[in-house]
C-alpha cells in the first residue's frame, strides 16, 4: 500500500463495513512499522486490500475487502496468500483475525485456506451487534497456499 492507494481503500471500507476506519486511520497504517498493507490493482484500480500488524512472531490480519465487482476471480486467495508469504518471510510464524459469525463467504475463504478456529469472542462487533469468530493459520504451513 503506498499514501495515493488511501483513498481508495477507505472508499472500499465504507462499502464494504458497517464500522469502517477513517481515510486516517488508514494513512497512519504507513507509519506504523508493525504494519503490512497489501493491495490488488487491476487496469489502475484498487480492486481489493489486506491490512495486517505483527507483534513478536505473530501478526493479526485486521482487514481484507474485495469489490463486488471483482469478487469470485480470487482476488481475495491471493491477497491472503501474498500476505501469508510475506509475513512468514519477516519472521511471523502465525496469522490470526475475527470473522462475524454470519459472514458466510469470509469463512468459507479462510477455511479454503487452512485457518482454524481457536476461539469466539460474543459481542465482539457492533452494527449490527455479533460474536466474532477467532481464526488463526500457522505460517510454517504456508508453503503449501496455491499462489
Ligand atoms: C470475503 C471476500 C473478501 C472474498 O473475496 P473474493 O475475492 O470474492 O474471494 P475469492 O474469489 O478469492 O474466493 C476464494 C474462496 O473463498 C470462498 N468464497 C468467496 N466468496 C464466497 C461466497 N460469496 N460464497 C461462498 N464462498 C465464497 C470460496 O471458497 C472461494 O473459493 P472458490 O471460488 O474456489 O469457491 C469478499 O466477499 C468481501 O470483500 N466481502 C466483504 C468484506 C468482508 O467480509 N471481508 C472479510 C472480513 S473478515
Amino acid at each position: 500500500m503506498e499514501q495515493r492507494h488511501v483513498a481508495a481503500i477507505a472508499a472500499l471500507e465504507r462499502a464494504c463495513f458497517s464500522d469502517p476506519w477513517t481515510d486516517a486511520a488508514i494513512a497512519s497504517e504507513l507509519d506504523n512499522p508493525l504494519s503490512l498493507w497489501l493491495v490488488a490493482i487491476s487496469d489502475d484500480t484498487v480492486c481489493g486490500y489486506i491490512g495486517s500488524q505483527t507483534c513478536g512472531e505473530e501478526s493479526d490480519m485486521m482487514n481484507l475487502a474485495v469489490a463486488p465487482a471483482y469478487r469470485r476471480q480470487g482476488v481475495a486467495e491471493q491477497l491472503v496468500s501474498a500476505l501469508a508469504r510475506e509475513l512468514r518471510k519477516q519472521g511471523s510464524r502465525s496469522l490470526t483475525l475475527e470473522v462475524r459469525e454470519s459472514n458466510a463467504p469470509a469463512r468459507e475463504l479462510y477455511q479454503k485456506l487452512g485457518f482454524v478456529q481457536t476461539g469466539r469472542r460474543p459481542n465482539y462487533y457492533f452494527h449490527p451487534q455479533e460474536a466474532a469468530l477467532i481464526l488463526r493459520k500457522e505460517l510454517v504451513e504456508c508453503e503449501n497456499f496455491s499462489h
